[in-house]
């Protein structure tokens, strides 16, 4: 369990590339200007990129600087800089990792100190870095703990992903592996169990009785950029909903956990994965950008999707019938990640209106990002007017009610949660396993003849007009709950 004043090691694998500077660095910084980081505690940088300690230091101070403008301060980060080290290595080799751990050791001074892994990768290093921390007995915990963060992709199918999983267990125990999915992370995912659970007048409408479909967005205004490589093996089910969207989705259909505990939270979440129903081809859609074949990197001949939508349904007593609606795309209109939960209509409609003019859906919609917030749309009257009504926002905004506390990054959240010990908001091999059991099928059988065609889209719109095709099959159509400036 948490233990603030032991020592702690933040080891970080892969620390010149992208992820270290944008995000994990300033993340410590954060905590670190908080107070929340141990009181004894050393950043190390390892990666093959020959650096001195120094340089490493002025490329995280840039980092900071543009990545945590607010916070930062000359200073906070002078204090903060003394913790940094950097080793040049390659993890994946044996010999290398040696070095690296009598760096470490010659830094914790003989004294015992917590460590945490965190492997900032490319995903074909995972296994020798892993084996290797095993073979050094660095994952070996005595008197103080060791951990293990690993990045997203896990594994690129089920198969993949349960040989990782075995891998891991061969050298670490469950517990001490975290595996980051950065959307838990954000403030408004963590904020969904607590809307749904820490108040009573949501939760009885919860359900297939007055709830008629979900839509998940989460879009993107860039394109894949210089990620193309990377992407054009993964696209877009492995790169977001293997892991993001499935997880919200999650966060919205789940059972109340009996306690707000890591495992029965995660139960709750296998549990809702595990009856979500086999998805038919017909109910998917994917499509590619006008231009990703163009992109450095990418094949000339590329099939792999840029965006794609998916009709789910999740097969238990709460959800049956209900269509879960996800999409998620690149270069897209607007960035905005939302959860629409749209209800029923009313049963009968009293008031004198002609038979066509129906209310407006009762909608509620989790602004996931960017103005983070909750909107309840529902009818009001027109004043003085007597039959006429419009749909009426009834809004809360984090800028609004909290505008004294600045939002957390995801990676300052689970970082530190890494470091207490808490795995609630980090994934657990069964839940990996069982989010590759529902996209794995989709990704076989877009290889084969009965699926949809990759159709192509514009940038900068809101994709395929079969996106739209797919949801008016049901009489609905994609709703954003309120469209932030682009
Ligand atoms: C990552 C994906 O996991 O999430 C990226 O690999 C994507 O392709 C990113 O851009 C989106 O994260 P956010 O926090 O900007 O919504």
């Amino acid at each position: 369990m948490p233990d603030s004043n032991s020592a702690a090691t933040i080891v970080i694998f892969g620390a010149s590339g992208d992820l270290t500077q944008r995000k994990l660095v300033p993340a410590l910084y954060n905590l670190y200007r908080k107070n929340r980081l141990p009181e004894t505690f050393n950043i190390v940088g390892v990666s093959r990129t020959p650096m001195t300690h120094e340089k490493f230091r002025e490329e995280m101070r840039t980092g900071v600087e543009e990545f945590s403008k607010e916070s930062f301060s000359a200073r906070f980060w002078n204090r903060f800089a003394k913790h940094i080290w950097y080793v040049p290595g390659d993890a994946a080799q044996k010999d290398q990792l040696a070095n690296v751990k009598s760096f470490l050791e010659e830094h914790e001074n003989g004294m015992s100190a917590n460590r945490l892994y965190y492997l900032s990768v490319a995903p074909n290093l995972y296994v020798p870095i892993i084996e290797n921390l095993g073979a050094l007995k660095m994952t070996t915990e005595k008197s103080n703990w060791r951990r293990i963060i690993i990045e997203k992709p896990f594994g690129t199918d089920l198969k993949s992903a349960h040989e990782l999983n075995d891998l891991v267990h061969h050298n670490l125990d469950e517990n001490q592996v975290y595996r980051i999915d950065h959307y838990l992370g954000k403030e408004t995912a963590q904020n969904i169990l607590f809307f749904r659970f820490a108040n009573t007048i949501f939760e009885p409408v919860w359900n297939r009785n007055y709830v008629d479909n979900v839509q998940i967005t989460v879009a993107e205004t860039v394109d894949v950029g210089h990620r193309a490589a990377y992407y054009d093996q993964a696209g877009v089910l492995r790169d977001m909903f293997q892991n993001h969207l499935l997880q919200l989705l999650a966060l919205v259909a789940m059972e109340p956990p009996a306690s707000f505990n890591a495992t029965a939270l995660r139960n709750e979440k296998v549990k809702i994965f595990t009856a979500i129903r086999p998805v038919e081809l017909s109910d998917t859609v994917r499509a590619q950008y006008k231009g990703y074949r163009e992109s450095p990197g990418v094949a000339k001949e590329s099939q792999t999707p840029t965006y794609a939508a998916l009709k789910l349904y999740v097969d238990n007593w709460r959800w049956q019938g209900v269509p879960f609606y996800l999409r998620s795309g690149k270069a897209m209109e607007v960035k905005t990640s939302q959860i629409r939960v749209r209800f029923r209509r009313p049963p009968q409609i009293m008031f004198d209106r002609p038979r066509d003019e129906g209310f407006a859906p009762n909608t509620l919609t989790i602004f996931i990002q960017p103005d983070e917030g909750i909107h309840l749309n529902f009818e009001a009257k027109m004043p003085d007017s007597t039959r006429e009504t419009r749909s009426v926002d009834m809004e809360f905004s984090y800028s609004n009610s909290f505008g004294e506390c600045e939002i957390p990054e995801a990676y300052e959240r689970l970082l530190l949660d890494a470091l207490n010990g808490d795995p609630s908001l980090f994934t657990r091999s069964d839940e990996i396993e069982a989010m590759w059991n529902i996209i794995d099928p989709i990704l076989k059988g877009w290889q084969t003849k009965k699926a949809p065609p990759v159709v192509t889209y514009k940038p900068g719109t809101w994709g395929p007009t079969e996106a739209d095709e797919l949801l008016k099959r049901d009489n609905h159509t994609w709703r954003l709950g309120y469209k932030p400036k682009s």
